[in-house]
């Protein structure tokens, strides 16, 4: 990893990007910021009502101005959202402005971790199992394409996972 510049989690819903984000924080010295959260805080509402005011296309176009905004510093331990990837324009910014590493999870996690979910607006366009498994066959190579390093959080817990990643860093 390039200690100078930033670390960056990429990867679907539900792998973990903003817990483990904080522990790798910790451990590496870097800033955490989950982008969705500060694009929440620009906009002044929740990721849904974005959704529903201005569509996904809408939500896309902050999505892009705020990684743009947030990568054009360094020390940041950055967590992105699911869709981050979709944008050349996203995935070229991600790899030259940070080191990537792409959070993998299966759909049965995914499914077990976001039961409880409503804040994602993807999750209620359909059955959750089917969404999910659409998503990560589209997304599956744009997250490959994107990442420095793949690392499957398996089973454990946001700790576990952050202690493991750490020493592939
Ligand atoms: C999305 C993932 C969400 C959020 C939005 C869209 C996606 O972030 O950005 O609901 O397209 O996969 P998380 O990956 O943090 O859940």
């Amino acid at each position: 990893m390039n200690p100078a510049s930033n670390l960056i989690l990429i990867g679907p819903m539900g792998s973990g990007k903003t817990c483990i984000g904080k522990r790798l924080a910790e451990r590496f010295g870097l800033r955490a910021v989950d982008a969705d959260r500060e694009l929440e805080l620009r906009a002044g509402a929740r990721i849904a009502q974005i959704f529903e005011h201005e569509g996904e296309a809408g939500f896309r176009v902050r999505e892009s101005a705020v990684l743009a905004e947030l990568l054009s510093g360094d020390g940041l331990l950055l967590s992105t959202g699911g869709g981050a990837v979709l944008a050349a324009d996203n995935r070229r910014l991600l790899r030259e402005r940070g080191f990537v590493v792409h959070l993998q999870v299966s759909v049965e996690q995914q499914l077990e971790r976001l039961a409880l979910d409503r804040s994602r607006p993807l999750l209620a366009r359909g059955d959750r199992e089917q969404v999910l498994r659409e998503l990560a066959l589209t997304r599956a190579p744009l997250y490959a394409e994107t990442a420095d390093l793949a690392f499957d959080t398996g089973a454990a817990g946001a700790a576990e996972a952050a202690l493991g990643l750490a020493q592939r860093l």
